[in-house]
Parts: structure tokens; C-alpha cells; sequence
């Protein structure tokens, strides 16, 4: 905990005393906020079906927009805290985020034009910045109160719909405005403000802009220590997404608040490996390795690497969330546009093994091939060539027709429990050979 960030708070704690008095929790209201056998059961409950989960699992890509105050300084969005910028100095940013270019349905088009299906945009995050609307007794640090005079989430909203994507937001539980956020035991009356805004900006978002299809959390941890499980005390992650389920019975919420959520995250651009996970889950990273928020200093994620994440990604039973962060003028750098592009050229060519898929029959082989399936066919991703020929476990039905996916035939010998195919070199390619396997009605003898 940094000292100066207390002298900025000790005006708002005064201020505040005798609402906080009120909200300060008792040690019976601690004790009952640890989660037991109950808080189980809702939690449980608050999940959604695997039908209501049916667009997302379709959908396998979204793109992440990092945005706020930090993008001025340009050092990432965790900027406040690694440069040790005390809360009121921070705060004066906010006379100066005034983007020239905001164009969220630019934002919105790239988006499909990248192959994406959903956008999630940063609401607020760690710094407490809010682009939103956010007229609150507790501190209105938002895009509305300050230079900007703009909802941001409200205009991005709007523009995603329009585009036909389903609308994502992202909502940081830290902030590194309150004290409390460092010492949640010791200053019980700033945690109950701290937790009450939380509470509060959740509903807000959930309540008005209209139909939100996901949740995305992040932050649920404490003190900068912990997971976001262990802050399930301070959080109550149940009580939480019992009141967002009031507003919004079918969002889709990420697993950040400490309560368990309807799918996982993995998190950073490391390669993908391992079986097919059989819970919905997503591979998040941004494009830019050095940070999620917009930066000065660029290092792009290479193209190849992109599309392999994404397969690897897919046939795992994955989603991919490809994040870009936008220049204080709203503009998204163009090297995260031209890598956009070029996926979303990608997709219009292989869309077909991707989107409405589901992973298998083929357990992936790590660095070699996975597999997705829809309908009557398969979809090999051969990812290296170890041999110039492939040996695959036989699928239940027979194959009756092989192809490079829109291009040339297949040779394929089928032999009881095993199946091997070859692919001349010069029908491959260096990141992904998708072979279309066409299964017919015979089950193989
Ligand atoms: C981490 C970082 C945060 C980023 C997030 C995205 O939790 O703290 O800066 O927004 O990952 O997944």
C-alpha cells in the first residue's frame, strides 16, 4: 500500500462517515458473507444452460477493446499503479480525455470485418475510470462528469448492435481509488463504499443499456494478491450475479467475480496444448504484447501466431477474445487493424471449420493437428507435418470424401481402426491445412 494514496481519500471518508457507518460491515455480517452450502446452491443455479450457451459456443470469436484514461499516457492500463501516480493526479487525466475520434461504429465494423461475432469493451477498469454514466453519491469518476461529456458504453452499445454482434462489457472489481481496495479488513467504512459502487455501476450497466449478452469481470482478487475465488468473502460473487441474473436472466458471465461463471478464461498469448476442455471456456490476449491498454512502445502478436491461437483455441472447445487497444483518440493502431483484416480474410476463406463447430471426434495432438466437426463433416487443422503422410484414429462413420477445405481431393485409406491421408506439399499451408472430411451413413465395418 502506497501512503499517498490515503491523503486524497481522508476528505471522502469524512464526507462519507455516516453513510459508512451504516454500511460498515459487523463481524456476523462477515461471517455470514463466507460462502457455504447455500451460496453453493445459488451459484449452481445462477448458471446458465448449455442451450443458452448455444450463441457463444457458435460464435468462437470476440474482440476485447481496452480503453480509458491510460491510453493518454500510453504505458498500458496498469499504468496508475506501476508508476505509482497518486489517485488525485491520476484523476486530471480526465480533463484531458477528450478523443478527436471515437468512432465506435468504425469499431464496430472492424470488428466484423476481423470474423468476429462479439466485442467486450471496458467499462471501467483497475484505475476506476468509468465510461459510462455513473451519477453516484460515492465518487462520479465517469466519461459523462468529466472533459469528455460522453457515455462511451452507451454509444458503443448502440454501434455493436448495429453490426449485428453481441455486446460485451467488461468490469474491473478493483480500483485503486479506494484504500480499502489494499486494506479491505482494516478500513471497513471505505470497503463498504468501495463494494457499494461496485454493486451499484453493475446494476447501472446491466439495467440500462438495454440487452448486454456478456459480463465480462475481472479483478475479483484484492490487494493486488490472491485469486479471485479468495475474495469471495468481501465480493459475495453469488449476491452479485443473482442481481445481474435480475436484469439480464441470459448474459454470459466469465468466471472473474470468484463465483464459478458460465465459462473460464485463459489468459495471455502462450501457446494452447493439452485435451479438449469440456467446459466452455476462452483464450483472451492482446495484439499488442505489451499491454492491453493502448501503448506507446508497440510489439505485435506475429500473424501466424494469431490463427494458430485460434485454432488451437477451437479445437479445444475454445473461444478466442483478440483484444486492441485504442489511441487516446479513439483510433485503434493500424497495425492491430492490418492484423485484424488479415484474420478476418482468413476466416472468410475457413469460416466453415470454425464457427458453429464443436471440437473432436480427434483428441487434438499438441503443435499437430486438432479437429472441430458440424453436421455431416470434419474438420481436420493440420498444423505441422511430422510424416508426409497422417495416421488418425478412424471416425464411427465411414468417410466418403476427403478434401483440402475448398480445394483438391484428399487421397484417404481407411483400414478398420485406423485412417491415413497424405497432402502434397504444395496443397498445404504453413499455418493450417484444413481438411474437409465428408462422413457418410455407413458405420465403418
Ligand atoms: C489482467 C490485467 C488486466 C487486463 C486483464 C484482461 O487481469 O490485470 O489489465 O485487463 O487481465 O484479461
Amino acid at each position: 500500500m502506497k501512503r499517498r494514496f490515503f491523503a486524497p481519500f481522508v476528505a471522502v471518508l469524512l464526507a462519507s462517515m455516516v453513510v459508512a457507518a451504516a454500511q460498515a460491515p459487523t463481524d456476523e455480517q462477515r461471517a455470514a458473507a463466507k460462502p457455504d452450502a447455500s451460496d453453493k446452491a445459488q451459484g449452481a443455479a445462477l448458471k446458465l444452460s448449455p442451450a443458452d450457451m448455444t450463441w457463444w459456443e457458435d460464435a468462437k470469436i470476440g474482440l476485447f477493446v481496452h480503453w480509458g484514461l491510460y491510453a493518454i499516457p500510453g504505458q498500458g492500463e496498469w499504468y496508475m499503479h506501476n508508476a505509482d501516480v497518486p489517485a488525485d493526479v491520476y484523476a486530471r487525466l480526465a480533463d484531458q480525455f477528450r478523443p478527436r475520434h471515437f468512432d465506435p461504429d468504425g469499431w464496430a465494423r472492424l470488428a466484423k470485418r476481423a470474423g468476429a461475432r462479439y466485442m467486450v469493451m471496458t467499462a471501467r477498469h483497475h484505475d476506476g475510470f468509468a465510461l459510462f454514466n455513473n451519477p453516484s453519491d460515492v465518487d462520479n469518476f465517469d466519461s459523462v462528469h468529466a472533459a469528455a461529456h460522453t457515455d462511451f458504453i452507451a454509444a458503443y452499445v448502440k454501434a455493436a448492435r448495429r453490426e449485428g454482434l453481441r455486446v460485451g462489457i467488461y468490469y474491473s472489481l478493483v480500483n485503486w481509488r479506494f484504500p480499502a481496495y489494499f486494506h479491505p479488513k482494516e478500513m471497513p467504512e471505505n470497503a463498504a463504499l468501495f463494494k457499494r459502487q461496485a454493486y451499484e455501476q453493475i446494476e447501472g450497466l446491466m439495467r440500462d443499456y438495454g440487452r448486454i449478452d456478456v459480463l465480462w469481470y475481472d479483478g475479483g482478487w484484492l490487494a493486488l494478491k490472491g485469486t479471485d475465488a479468495d475474495a469471495a468473502w468481501f465480493w459475495q460473487p453469488e449476491k452479485l450475479n443473482a442481481m445481474v441474473r435480475r436484469y439480464q436472466p441470459k448474459v454470459v458471465i466469465n468466471a472473474r467475480s470468484g463465483w464459478q461463471g458460465d465459462f473460464a478464461s485463459e489468459e495471455g498469448a502462450a501457446p494452447i496444448t493439452g485435451p479438449i476442455r469440456p467446459e466452455p471456456w476462452e483464450k483472451t490476449f492482446s495484439l499488442n504484447t505489451k499491454a492491453w491498454g493502448y501503448t506507446k512502445i508497440r510489439k505485435l502478436v506475429p500473424y501466424d501466431t494469431l490463427i494458430t491461437l485460434l485454432v488451437n483455441a477451437v479445437v479445444r472447445g475454445g473461444n478466442m477474445l483478440v483484444n486492441v487497444g485504442p489511441d487516446p483518440d479513439g483510433v485503434i493502431p493500424a497495425g492491430q487493424v492490418v492484423l485484424l483484416k488479415r484474420m478476418g480474410d482468413w476466416l472468410k476463406k475457413n469460416g466453415e471449420s470454425i464457427y458453429g463447430t464443436r471440437p473432436g471426434p480427434f483428441a487434438p495432438v499438441d503443435g499437430v493437428y486438432g479437429s472441430t466437426q458440424k453436421g455431416r463433416f470434419i474438420y481436420l487443422h493440420v498444423l505441422s507435418w511430422p510424416q508426409d503422410t497422417l495416421s488418425l484414429p478412424a471416425p464411427a462413420r465411414k468417410v466418403v470424401r476427403a478434401t483440402v477445405l475448398g480445394g483438391a481431393d484428399v487421397p484417404i485409406e481407411q483400414t478398420g481402426e485406423a485412417m491415413r491421408l497424405a497432402v502434397p506439399a504444395h496443397d498445404r499451408d504453413p499455418i493450417d491445412t484444413i481438411i474437409r472430411l465428408e462422413l457418410g451413413d455407413e458405420t465403418r465395418p
